[in-house]
């Protein structure tokens, strides 16, 4: 197997996580910063980056936070939300006013009773047959998305295959039209764009770019509520704004923010972990061979240790309610902790050989979803029933399917993302 090093060639002093600067570096040099961080200041204290010269609307910087960067104090954090609240300025660095938080963040940046509240009839509307609905609609876009591609040869592994197929089945579930998917992919985009020129065009005010996308798909949504009040159909929009067994149900603008949460947490993630799949796979073809040869044997490991070596989502935050005590350091109430999953998934004391990719590891207690917790990711398990289906289907039809190139990375230290990945397998 195949043994990817860490660079460190930055001293401590030189880590800055809230620069952009740093998140541009090569992989190799990242993981080297997270491996001394980890050894040597596992609790650094890191000012706020400023957006407000990009943009006039962007929150100001408040007083930095704490970049949580072990596997065992993630836990820790993550399970005791009394203490380490996500509803306070939102899961975000800089915190957010509180009408934009109803916007953007949904459920993801509430606390109880609220968010058991919102939790209680999502988790209700996704009953056992609409489970089942989604399944069979993962295997229907699947092939319909890798039949739009075959024919060609090579393509854009992420604007064909990664970033459609998410896209699609998440409309699907919710009932939006298709001439509607294109719209939603844009939006989406920008909204995680963290200001990528190539989503937020230079000049642009990114802040201002980032609302607009918002209020379109909140329009959407609430016109889809609207219409589906009239006229209910089999679909989870109907059943998370119509009253189930519980006697409650999602308002219109609680749907809309539940719709671009499930963009942000639910689309782009599942979107970065298959198109990371290709690269590594293409890096370490040993284990692509060992899960072609034995689909549904490694299935289940090969999906996790995906999730595990690309850690979509950087980090979440949390706010300190009461002064309290973490691995020997004190933490005062007010102050911010920021916990890099990233980090956590290469951490030496929880996995054997970190840097190694292998599709047969286990156990694999990774962070990719978050840590246990009332946050814990709503959608792990649609995610890799995705990541299970596309790359089956991409075995079955595409055998040969490899990056061509290198990842053309997303600029940002929040989303672990690519935007670009040329690749090429034998037409079909
Ligand atoms: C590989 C794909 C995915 C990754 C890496 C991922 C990761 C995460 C993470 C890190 C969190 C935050 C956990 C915390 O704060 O403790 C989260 C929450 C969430 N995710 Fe995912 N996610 C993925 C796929 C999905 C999908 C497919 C959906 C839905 C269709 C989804 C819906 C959500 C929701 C609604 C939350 C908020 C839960 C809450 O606050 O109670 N995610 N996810």
């Amino acid at each position: 197997m195949t043994v990817v090093g860490v660079k460190s060639v930055l001293a401590l002093d030189e880590i800055d996580l809230s620069d952009l600067a740093f998140w541009e570096r090569p992989w190799a040099e990242r993981e080297g910063a997270f491996h001394l961080l980890r050894h040597e200041r596992p609790m650094t204290w890191f000012a706020d980056p400023d957006l407000t010269e990009a943009s006039p609307l962007a929150p100001p910087p408040g007083n930095g936070y704490r970049a949580l960067v072990r596997h065992a104090d993630i836990v820790e954090v993550s399970r005791n939300p009394e203490t380490y609240c996500s509803g306070q300025g939102a899961v975000s660095i800089l915190d957010l006013p509180p009408e934009m938080v109803e916007y953007f963040a949904g459920m993801i940046s509430t606390d109880n009773p609220r968010h058991a509240r919102l939790r209680r009839i999502v988790s209700a509307a996704f009953n056992p047959r609409r489970i089942k609905a989604i399944e069979d609609s993962i295997e229907e876009v699947a092939q319909r998305v890798v039949t739009r591609t075959a024919p060609f040869g090579e393509c854009d592994f992420v604007t064909e295959i990664a970033a459609p197929f998410p896209l699609e089945i998440i409309c699907t579930m919710m009932g939006i039209p298709p001439s509607e998917f294109s719209n939603v992919l844009r939006c989406s985009n920008v909204i995680l764009s963290n200001g990528d020129p190539e989503y937020i065009p230079e000049g642009t005010d990114p802040v201002a770019a980032f609302l607009l996308a918002g209020q379109e798909l909140t329009q959407l949504m609430e016109t889809l509520a609207d219409q589906r009040i009239r006229e209910p159909l089999d679909d989870l929009t109907t059943a998370l704004i119509t009253t189930n067994i519980d006697g409650e149900a999602l308002t219109h603008a609680e749907l809309a923010s539940f719709f671009v949460l499930l963009l942000t947490a639910g689309n782009e993630t599942t979107r970065n972990s298959i198109s990371h799949a290709l690269w590594a796979f293409t890096e370490h073809p040993d284990q692509r061979a060992l899960w072609q040869a034995d689909p549904t044997g490694v299935a289940t490991t090969a999906v996790d240790e995906i999730v595990r070596w690309a850690s979509p989502v950087i980090w979440m935050r949390r706010t300190v309610t009461e002064d309290a005590e973490l691995s020997g350091e004190q933490l005062h109430a007010g102050d911010k902790v920021l916990l890099f999953y990233n980090s956590a998934n290469r951490d030496e004391e929880v996995f054997s050989e970190p840097y190694r990719f292998d599709v047969r590891r286990s156990p694999n207690p990774h962070l990719g979803f978050g840590a246990a917790g009332p946050h814990f990711c709503l959608g792990a398990h649609l995610a890799k029933r995705e990541i299970d289906v596309i790359w089956r289907v991409l075995f079955e039809r595409l055998p040969d399917i490899t990056a061509t190139g290198e990842p053309e990375r997303l600029r940002s230290n929040f989303i672990n993302g690519i935007k670009h990945l040329s690749c090429r397998f034998s037409p079909a």
